[in-house]
């Protein structure tokens, strides 16, 4: 075992592939279904908002899809990221777990966001689509998009989840910095955004439902999601594939993953190639997701078919989900602020290959607080709840007195997010549960759909 603390690969170690994880996990039981006949969905009922090259991945059975030099040769401004491992915090926690994170806030938007969007942008131009049409939630995803089409030459017009258009206006001059348009959302540019006039604070759902729509009415406009879908999970696995080859630099391999879920996509980055390996090699590996308590999708959400958007323009999807018209509290992790999740992971979570946990965002902050103490970084609001989480692991290691590796994902740093560190110490903010006749209310709105398999 090494006794460095950062563990640095060549740009040539930058991978060349992404890993699949469907191909391991077979046919899904449960297609994603078409809005409106329920049919299971076809690839031209995608191909008027998405290209063609993602419609392909979003259904591939391959295990391995290749990364297109043109992305690789973007991917080389930031990657491959670091992995550290976290001595002095090992040190305050007093375990004897061995903690490792892998820091993707390195890139130039400051998160893993930047991974797939690179690859969105590319396939999009490829096939001749003049601007993209997004959501975003604390503007992570946006500021990430307007980057990879500024870098491809597309137009990119973002709706911007209210609550954050207000308390992030950095993010949003980032996205005009890289030359990408920012609407408050719900907007009054679409009748999506008229609809639901009164949420002014608004929600992921209702963003995305402005994107699509901008995205279906016009010709030359696709609609590219930061979360969620096949495709996009598949681009954040070159994080788990480095950390594997930089894990084997420092001579360990983990008895725990832990990442913070959104939607899903840095969870799956990093989780999807070591689930592999569990299914592969016979690995035992345990996987965690960790959630934010006022948004508990995976933990308290009903595992049903139901549409990724507040109105209903999107595929009926088989996931955990909270009701498409749920409108979280405004807690400050923005990016974890939404109604349901990967169907992939969802499905895992199913079959109990990943552990779903809550956490209260006062005590994500109390964690983010301390890690930035001993490691330096302030992370963002998002991946502050995985560290909370990898705490409670390292005190199980020290209760259990094992040497456990814990490695998880550091998806983004915290510089636009400072107001939220400031109200955390002023005792501002609050722990929101959702009450239970809130969430049952919600979930009896989920749409007629068949039973899930
Ligand atoms: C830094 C960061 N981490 C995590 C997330 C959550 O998204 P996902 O679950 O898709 O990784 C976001 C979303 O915006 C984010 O900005």
């Amino acid at each position: 075992m090494s006794d460095e603390v950062k563990f640095m690969l060549p740009e040539s170690a930058i991978p060349t592939q992404w890993v699949n994880l469907l191909a391991d996990l077979g046919p899904p039981p449960n297609p994603p279904l078409h809005p409106a006949t329920q049919q299971p969905l076809g690839p031209e009922d995608l191909a008027p908002i998405f290209p063609m090259a993602l419609i392909e991945q979003e259904v591939s059975g391959e295990p391995e899809i290749a990364i297109p030099d043109e992305v690789r040769d973007v991917y080389r401004l930031w990657r491959p990221t670091p992995l550290y491992r976290a001595r002095r915090l090992e040190r305050t926690l007093d375990t004897p777990a061995h903690i490792y994170y892998k820091y993707e806030g390195v890139s130039p938007a400051g998160s893993h966001k930047p991974n797939t969007a690179v690859a969105q942008a590319f396939y999009n131009q490829q096939e001749g689509v003049r601007k993209l049409a997004t959501e975003t939630g604390a503007g992570q995803w946006g500021s990430a998009l307007a980057l990879a089409c500024q870098l491809f030459g597309l137009e990119c017009e973002v709706f911007m989840v209210g609550v954050s258009y207000d308390q992030k206006p950095y993010r949003r001059a980032m996205i005009e910095t890289w030359g990408g348009t920012v609407h408050r959302s719900p907007s009054e540019l679409t009748d999506a955004g008229r609809s639901q006039a009164e949420h002014t604070s608004g929600s992921l759902g209702i963003a995305i439902s402005e994107a699509v729509e901008v995205a279906a009415s016009n010709e030359d406009t696709n609609y590219s999601l930061g979360s969620v879908l096949n495709h996009v999970c598949l681009h954040q696995t070159v994080i788990g594939q480095e950390s594997i080859a930089q894990l084997e630099l420092a001579g360990e391999y983990p008895d725990v993953v832990v990442g913070c879920v959104g939607g899903g996509s840095n969870f799956a980055g990093l989780a999807y190639p070591f689930i592999r390996a569990n299914l592969r090699e016979d690995r035992s590996t345990r996987f965690i997701a960790a959630e934010p308590a006022a948004c508990p999708t995976l933990t308290r959400g009903a595992f049903r078919y139901d549409f990724g958007d507040t109105v209903g323009l999107t595929p009926l999807m088989p996931m955990y989900t909270l009701g498409h018209d749920f409108v979280p509290p405004p807690v400050h992790a923005g990016g974890l602020r939404y109604h349901g999740d990967a169907p992939s992971l969802s499905a895992l979570v199913k079959e109990g290959l990943v552990e779903p946990k809550a956490v209260a965002q006062t005590a994500a902050f109390e964690a983010a607080v301390r890690f930035a103490r001993c490691e330096g970084i302030i992370p963002g609001p998002e991946p502050a709840h995985a560290i909370r989480a990898v705490f409670d692991e390292a005190e199980a290691a020290k209760e259990a007195g094992e040497e456990r590796v814990i490695l998880f994902n550091l998806s983004g740093h915290g510089h636009f997010d400072m107001s939220a560190y400031s109200a955390y110490f002023a005792g501002e903010l609050e722990d929101l549960e959702m009450p239970e006749d809130e969430l049952a209310s919600a979930l009896d709105r989920l749409p007629e759909a068949p039973a899930l398999a």
